[in-house]
């Protein structure tokens, strides 16, 4: 029987869990930051390897943003230990600065709703998906996204989505297609015209469209 998939808004469950560099309780080691959770498939394999060094470089984007990293892989903590030393060898890392945790009995990738029916592993088993949780400071699912085994993630666009949703938390603006950090943003349909002059002082722009309503409304991005 499958668990609830988890929805935006909704509470990120705490857990405990082992991992490469000892036992943790996931709130306890986020603290008051914001956390991304990555899933993966298994250890030593090609597309999971290039996943985790990508991270490893990024790390400095993410902490940059208030976001702890954590990965999670089917195995135990001895093969993950052993495969970072492939990792850092692959991305030529000197270190490797954030934990991975050992899902060998699939108790998480079960409970977080992460695995495949679809794509089995060599012994027939369903694997873990790539998911991506990231999860706020107050431990609210912010962002869901389900990846399958065969298609590795795309960081950029991971960090990129952050970026809007640290900027939409506070500002009355949403980000349209494409966006990226200091793009122009759409003004949120939700704003009254009375008071656009106190929330955009620097101005707004209004794009006519043939049904003559006014909803496309650009604005510069704003500061947070
Ligand atoms: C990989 O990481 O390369 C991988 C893992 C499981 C299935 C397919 C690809």
């Amino acid at each position: 029987m499958s668990n609830k998939a988890l929805n935006i808004g909704d509470q990120f469950p705490n857990f405990e869990a082992q991992t490469n560099v000892g036992r943790i309780d996931f709130y306890d080691w986020m603290a008051d930051s914001w956390a991304i959770l990555f899933s993966h498939p298994a250890d030593f394999t090609p597309v999971c390897t290039t996943e985790l060094a990508r991270v490893a470089q990024l790390i400095p984007e993410f902490l940059k943003r208030g976001i702890k990293p954590i990965a999670l892989s089917c195995d135990t903590a001895e093969s993950h230990n052993a495969w970072i030393e492939d990792i850092k060898s692959y991305a030529k890392l000197a270190s490797f600065d954030y934990p991975i945790i050992a899902d060998n009995k699939r108790e998480l990738a079960l409970k977080l709703n992460m695995l495949d029916k679809d794509e089995l592993s060599a012994e027939g088993i369903p694997l873990t998906c790539r998911a991506v949780f990231v999860i706020d400071d107050k431990k609210k699912l912010r962002l869901s996204i389900l990846y399958p085994a065969t298609t590795g993630r795309n960081f950029d666009e991971i960090l990129r989505v952050i970026d809007s949703l640290q900027l939409t938390q506070s500002k009355s603006v949403a980000t349209p297609a494409d966006w990226k950090q200091g793009g122009q943003c759409m003004v949120l349909p939700s704003v009254q015209a009375v008071d656009v002059p106190k929330l955009f002082p620097k101005g707004i722009e209004t794009i006519q469209v043939p049904s003559g309503k006014n909803y496309l409304r650009i604005t510069a991005q704003p500061q947070i």
